[in-house]
């Protein structure tokens, strides 16, 4: 138990910035290899979770947060979740209120920030004015001198986009991010909902250890058996390892996003707290 066996695990990215400024067409683009369409140019209502393997090789597990006004809750979770802070700018429009509340959040977390001015394909794209803009926020990028890894990209057409991953996987490599596949898992919950059919889904993120089928979780007020899992492909999982994105189907109720996910010894146990939580 003194001796735990770390590993190497990927990092947990969360993607952030204003309403409109291409969250998630990057995160579309980098899992372009099988795009599901139906989100894009939409508006992101929850946090969507997702693992892609770079072309490096290297998995990293994405957040994709909602630019909204309305959901700064579910930025400010993303944030806490989060290794490495991806703030998206627009660079045809400029540093708006959810860029620096998505920073602010970042720096409280005491998250690493890699900014990418996006949208350069545009004929009004300025990306100075927005490194400009940055600099008032005191963040100065590192083509200025400072220390905040910054890539202009397009989620559009893709470029920048591999020079983005680049510099995030920099960003986790000196971060030594580690865990131990080798003990019951522990995590976050993402989102929730009641599915017709499949009943309670939760989207986990699985932090350390392994979650597997039969497990006994405790998410907040909720408890129960892992029934099944997916990835967000749809794919069956018998077993999910550190920093990995999950469906989870076998609560008895919808926790709550940024409720944490705890493997129990008995089904007893798990009950007991969560109807105490329940009661509270
Ligand atoms: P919210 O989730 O609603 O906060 O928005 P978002 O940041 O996820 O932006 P989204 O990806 O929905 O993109 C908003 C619009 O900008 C869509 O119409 C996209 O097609 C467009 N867009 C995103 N990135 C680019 C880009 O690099 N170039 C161009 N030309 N358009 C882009
Ligand atoms: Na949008
Ligand atoms: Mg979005």
């Amino acid at each position: 138990d003194t001796e735990e066996q770390l590993n190497e695990r990927a990092p947990i990215v969360t993607i952030m910035g204003h309403v409109d400024h291409g969250k998630t067409s990057l995160l579309d683009y980098i899992r372009s290899a099988n795009v599901t369409a139906s989100e894009a140019g939409g508006i992101t209502q929850h946090i969507g979770a997702y693992d892609v393997m770079t072309g490096t090789g290297k998995r990293v597990a994405f957040l994709d947060t909602p630019g909204h006004e309305a959901f700064t809750a579910m930025r400010a979770r993303g944030a806490k979740v989060t290794d490495i802070a991806i703030i998206v700018v627009a660079a045809d429009d400029a540093v708006m209120p959810q860029t620096k509340e998505a920073i602010n959040h970042a720096q409280v977390a005491g998250v690493p920030i890699v900014i990418a001015i996006n949208k350069i394909d545009k004929p009004a794209a300025n990306a100075d004015k927005i490194r400009e803009e940055l600099s008032q926020l005191n963040v100065l990028v590192e083509d200025w001198g400072g220390k905040y890894q910054c890539q202009e990209i397009s989620a559009k057409s893709g470029q920048g986009v591999e020079e983005l991953l680049e510099k995030v996987l920099l960003e986790a490599e000196m971060l030594e991010l580690k865990a131990n596949a080798n003990r019951e898992a522990s995590g976050t919950v993402v989102e929730a909902s009641l599915d017709k059919g499949r009943g309670y889904v939760a989207t986990m993120l699985v932090e350390n250890g392994t979650l597997k089928i039969g497990d006994i979780m405790l998410a907040g007020q909720h408890y129960g058996k892992v029934k099944a899992m997916y990835d967000h492909r749809g794919n069956r999982l018998e077993a999910v390892g550190p920093a990995t994105p999950v469906q989870v189907l076998g609560l008895d109720g919808a926790p709550q996003a940024g409720d944490k996910l705890n493997v129990m010894e008995t089904d007893r146990e798990a009950r007991d707290i969560a109807n105490k939580r329940q009661q509270l």
